[in-house]
């Protein structure tokens, strides 16, 4: 399988409670690497450009709010198939419905406050690291 890099946020719930370590911690045990990583606090309008493709759905005012009520870690992560591998450890988006032992089961607050963001496929994984980082900051 081929070596990928994925977008990853740490989102505001999380930073909340103090728990970047303990997420970062479950991507490395995987086999990913964190080749970029910043602290930001989200604008508005960033995190209604970054959620754009979410614009319609009912939900997506909610998560907007959600994304800037505090810090987020974005960062990249590299590995074999770092794209769907990234999917597998965070769980699925409603932590109800999350295998035990991913990042959602364990830490997730609710479907909207689930602790992590991943790319979803090859081209959103290149447009959202595009999002936040130069080529030159990713060092792998
Ligand atoms: P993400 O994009 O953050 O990695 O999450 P995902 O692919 O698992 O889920 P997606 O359908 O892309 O939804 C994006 C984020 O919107 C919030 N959400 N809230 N209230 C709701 O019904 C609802 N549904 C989704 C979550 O924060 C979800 O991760
Ligand atoms: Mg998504």
């Amino acid at each position: 399988m081929a070596v990928e890099r994925t977008l990853s946020i740490i989102k505001p719930d999380a930073t909340r409670r103090n728990l970047t370590g303990k997420i970062i911690a479950k991507f490395e045990d995987a086999g990913l690497r964190v080749v970029a990583s910043r602290r930001i606090r989200l604008s508005q309008a960033e995190a209604e450009a970054f959620y754009g493709v979410h614009k319609e759905r009912p939900f997506f005012k909610d998560l907007v709010q959600f994304m800037i009520s505090g810090p987020v870690v974005v960062q990249v992560l590299e590995g074999e198939g770092a794209i769907q591998k990234n999917r597998d450890v965070m769980g699925a988006t409603n932590p109800a419905n999350a295998a035990a032992g991913t990042i959602r089961k364990e830490f997730a607050e609710s479907i909207e406050a689930n602790s992590v963001h991943g790319s979803d496929a090859p081209e959103t994984a290149a447009n959202e690291i595009k999002f936040f980082f130069r080529d030159l900051d990713i060092v792998g």
